[in-house]
């Protein structure tokens, strides 16, 4: 038998506000959070993370892959959502259950009840990488909120207004740590900070981020 890792240390779920319509949900992944690894291996294990090129030829530091009905994409030809992975051509792989279940439900501990995602993106993070302030608005529909789960290292996520130049929150987030943006903090830039090196026991060297969408 595999010792638990975690088994004598006591989870604490707890809610922190960001802005109106935005929060953070402490842990709350932390009991899925070996399933979802497990899910991600099974996925990224077709549809390979890859480091995508940026419409100005840049190529990003995160390394990304998708699931669900709709994959987000960027190239020469700008971002999107597309159902086929450009890598194969193929369908993305189908959003896990314990996925859907789990954005659902942070959803609607968030105040969403009615968040049913369609395009979830796989983002893994090794030291060195980040990503820049930015703000979701390639979806369809601005009325459901965007559900990000953090798995395996810690990293510093940026929160930030409605501008570029507001000078943003920095949350350092953790293993199962989930950020819920919605209603008027729908639009905020966010990203995050370089990933510092480390070790955690279910992700190794590395950070894992699911954000969840309506996207279509
Ligand atoms: C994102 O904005 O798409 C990812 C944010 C994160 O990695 O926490
Ligand atoms: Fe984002």
């Amino acid at each position: 038998m595999t010792p638990d890792l975690f088994a004598d240390l006591p989870i604490e779920m707890t809610t922190e506000t960001l802005s109106e319509g935005a929060v953070v949900l402490r842990q709350f992944a932390f009991p899925q959070g070996r399933d979802l690894l497990g899910e991600i291996r099974r996925i990224t294990a077709t549809a390979h993370l890859r480091h995508m090129k940026t419409p100005g030829g840049h190529s990003m530091s995160v390394a990304m892959s998708c699931c669900g009905s709709w994959g987000w994409v960027t190239d020469a030809r700008g971002y999107r959502y597309q159902a086929e992975d450009p890598c194969s051509g193929a369908l993305w792989p189908a959003m896990p259950s314990v996925f859907s279940a789990l954005a659902k439900s942070a959803a609607l501990t968030a105040g969403y009840p009615d968040f049913t995602p369609d395009a979830c993106l796989i983002n893994c993070y090794e030291p060195g990488a980040k990503m820049g302030l930015h703000q979701d608005k390639n979806e369809r529909d601005l009325s459901q909120p965007i559900v990000s789960v953090s798995l395996g290292l810690p990293q510093v996520f940026q929160f930030g207004g409605l501008t570029r130049s507001e000078r943003p929150l920095n949350i350092p987030l953790g293993h199962g740590d989930v950020v819920v943006w919605g209603g008027p903090s729908r639009l905020r830039y966010h990203g995050v900070l370089t990933l510092k090196a480390g070790t955690h026991p279910l992700t190794g060297a590395c950070r894992y981020n699911l954000t969840f969408r309506c996207a279509r």
